[in-house]
């Protein structure tokens, strides 16, 4: 996870040799590195200056817990097979096996009409971004939460599709950034939105670990309804939903004629290293000129995917069995547990908490502060590493993120830890 970026103005060559290929405008466009690893970095000279530190990661949100001995025991099998004459198999359907996506279809959007064959099985939903942002033409819209999953805006820079950066308010000219706090209920004010042509949306949202209720995306889908817009939902988080928001936007009815929805088996099953997850697009989605996108999607996984490994869909397969699905609820239920009790710490720090309860992310505030320098001084305090939340956009200053995946006891230090710092002042 550790990447180091070259800025807009390193142009130091070690080789002494150049090629002649320019590099792209919209790669110089980018603000900075990607905030993950962004962060592994800054782990990792903590982690020099402290060797003997026992750090505790609560930065980026990768899940700790085993995969329950189902689901892997399924893909094992699956492994075993390939050394057999029957059981081998070589390419498989680039939008996945016919068995996974029915069984998507079936057992997570069962009640909403959703068909196998508009389900497509993935390497993960980061990666559908950006094949999604392939898809859409060169100049269209884009509007996103603030704060949002980076992964929106900088595949969007990537794309040459956000402008120049602003340097007076640290935001893309051309992308609409949809104010997200806790005065408007993490949900934006749709009457002050201007259109776009895609709106991403992600609920439960990453980093606030808001998620939005029915009437909510009601709302939002009447609004992309009238303005002739794609919402791009990003689902990844709805196994952590304690309250019935709705986990799905088909959930809401019309919402097949306006929306994409992507997602992930990554925080669902603990699939972060394994990787899957899928999209889906409904048949009843059209271009302005009456086009299925569904048909230039599938033209799009074709070209630039082979479809995810076999192996890996032998376990998606086995999540979603009544065992699997089981298994998993155990694993997300201690994960909702961790976040109650990570809140409770910084309650009694007298912060104010948001999320956790319908998403594995704490979104914390430090009124007035920047939240790098209180990602620091956490980090220094209590060797506690967390993400800043101005990472996640101009509207995530004065917060941090802080994850709920560890073991238990790793989460127990972590809020003695916290708790000792009343003694240190540092709110
Ligand atoms: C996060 O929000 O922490 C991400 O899921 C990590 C990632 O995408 O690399």
């Amino acid at each position: 996870m550790l990447h180091l970026q070259s800025s807009k103005h390193e142009t130091e060559n070690k080789t002494g040799h150049c090629t002649k290929v320019v590099r792209s405008a919209n790669m110089e466009n980018l603000r900075s590195g990607y905030l993950f690893p962004e962060i592994s970095l800054r782990e990792y000279e903590h982690s020099q200056k402290y060797p003997n530190a026992k750090i505790i990661k609560l930065g980026i949100g990768d899940t700790t817990e085993p995969i329950p001995d189902c689901i892997t025991s399924a893909m094992a099998k699956q492994a075993t097979a390939l050394s057999t004459v029957e059981g081998y198999s070589g390419y498989g359907d680039e939008q996945g096996s016919k068995a996974l996506r029915k069984r998507i279809a079936e057992m997570l959007y069962g009640n909403m009409g959703i068909k196998g064959e508009e389900v497509f099985v993935s390497d993960g939903a980061q990666c559908d971004i950006s094949r999604l942002q392939m898809l859409l033409g060169p100049n269209v819209t884009v509007a996103v939460q603030d704060p949002s999953f980076p992964a929106y805006i900088d595949s969007s820079v990537i794309f040459g599709r956000a402008g120049d950066l602003q340097g007076q308010n640290g935001k893309y000219e051309r992308i609409v950034y949809m104010k997200c706090t806790p005065d408007n209920d993490f949900f934006p004010d749709l009457s002050i939105t201007p259109r776009t042509d895609i709106i991403f949306f992600c609920s439960p949202n990453n980093p606030t670990g808001t998620a939005a209720s029915a009437a909510q995306l009601r709302r939002l889908v009447d609004f992309a309804t009238a303005n002739g817009s794609i919402i791009v939902f990003d689902s990844s988080y709805a196994a952590y939903i304690s309250d019935g928001s709705p986990t799905s936007i088909y959930q809401i009815p019309g919402a097949k004629q306006v929306a994409i929805e992507i997602s992930s088996f990554s925080k669902f099953a603990g699939f972060t290293g394994v990787r899957l997850g899928w999209t889906v697009v409904p048949e009843e989605l059209s271009y302005s000129n009456g086009f299925p996108i569904i048909k230039d999607y599938d033209r799009i996984v074709c070209t630039c995917f082979n479809g995810a490994s076999n192996i890996v869909q032998a376990g998606g397969l086995a999540c979603l069995s009544a065992e699997g699905l089981q298994a998993i609820s155990r694993v997300v239920k201690s994960y909702q547990e961790n976040a109650k009790i990570l809140t409770e710490a910084f309650r009694g720090l007298g912060m104010e908490v948001y999320g956790g309860q319908n998403a594995p992310y704490l979104w914390v505030h430090f009124p007035g502060s920047s939240s790098w320098e209180i990602f620091a001084e956490i980090m220094e305090k209590t060797h506690i590493v967390t993400i800043p939340g101005r990472g996640f956009g101009p509207g995530g200053e004065a917060y941090i993120r802080v994850s709920s995946f560890g073991h238990r006891e790793t989460i127990l230090e972590a809020s003695q830890r916290l708790t000792n710092l009343r003694t240190l002042n540092i709110n």
